[in-house]
C-alpha cells in the first residue's frame, strides 16, 4: 500500500442552502468550537424561522459553517445575528460567501439595508465586513459612562 505523504485540500467549494431542523445538531458542534456555545438548541430551532443559512462542503457534504439573520420589516431591515465557520474550514472565503447569499436572502425580502449584531462587530473581523461594503454608522455605549461601547456597521442591500 502506497503511503499518502500529502492530503488532498479538504476545500473543495461550498455551497450555500437553508438550514433544516435536522442540521441542528452539526450547527450546535460549529456554535461550540466557535463560540464555546453560547446560542442553544431553542434559539437555532427559533431561527429556521428566518434566516438560516448553512454552507455545505461539496465533496463530504458535511456542514462547514451557518450564519443566522433575521429581519426588521418595520426598519426595512435585516440584523446578521450569527456567522461562524468549523475551525478546519476558516480563511478559505466561507464566511463571504454565506454573508454574499444572506444579501441576496434579504435584499428579496424587501429590506433596505443589512446591520451586523454589536456581538459580530466585537469580535473583530472588521476587514472582512469592510470589504464586503459594511461601514461603521454610530458608535452605540449600553452604559451611561459609555465604557463599553461598539461601533454599529450597516450596508445598503
Ligand atoms: C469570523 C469568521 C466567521 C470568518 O470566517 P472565514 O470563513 O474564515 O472568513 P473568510 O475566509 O470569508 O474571510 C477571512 C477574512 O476574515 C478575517 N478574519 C477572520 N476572523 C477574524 C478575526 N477574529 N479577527 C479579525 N479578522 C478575522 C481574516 O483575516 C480574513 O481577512 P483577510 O482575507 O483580509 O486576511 C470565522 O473566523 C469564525 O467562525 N470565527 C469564530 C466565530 C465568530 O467570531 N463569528 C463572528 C461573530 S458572530
Amino acid at each position: 500500500m502506497p503511503l499518502i505523504l500529502v492530503e488532498a485540500p479538504r476545500h473543495v467549494g461550498v455551497g450555500i442552502r437553508p438550514a433544516l431542523h435536522r442540521d441542528i445538531p452539526r450547527v450546535l458542534e460549529i456554535e461550540r468550537l466557535a463560540f464555546g456555545g453560547q446560542w442553544d438548541y431553542y434559539q437555532f430551532r427559533a431561527s429556521l424561522e428566518d434566516v438560516f443559512l448553512l454552507a455545505v462542503d461539496a465533496a463530504s457534504g458535511e456542514t462547514v459553517g451557518f450564519l443566522v439573520a433575521c429581519c426588521c420589516k418595520i426598519a426595512r431591515r435585516g440584523i446578521i445575528l450569527r456567522v461562524a465557520v468549523h475551525p478546519d474550514f476558516q480563511g478559505q472565503g466561507i464566511a463571504t460567501q454565506l454573508l454574499q447569499e444572506s444579501f441576496t436572502t434579504l435584499k428579496k425580502k424587501d429590506l433596505d439595508e443589512v446591520e451586523l449584531d454589536v456581538d459580530i462587530v466585537k469580535n473583530g473581523a472588521m476587514r472582512l465586513y469592510e470589504r464586503l461594503g459594511f461601514r461603521v454608522k454610530e458608535l452605540f455605549s449600553p452604559d451611561m459612562e459609555g465604557e463599553e461601547s461598539f461601533h454599529i456597521m450597516r450596508r445598503k442591500l
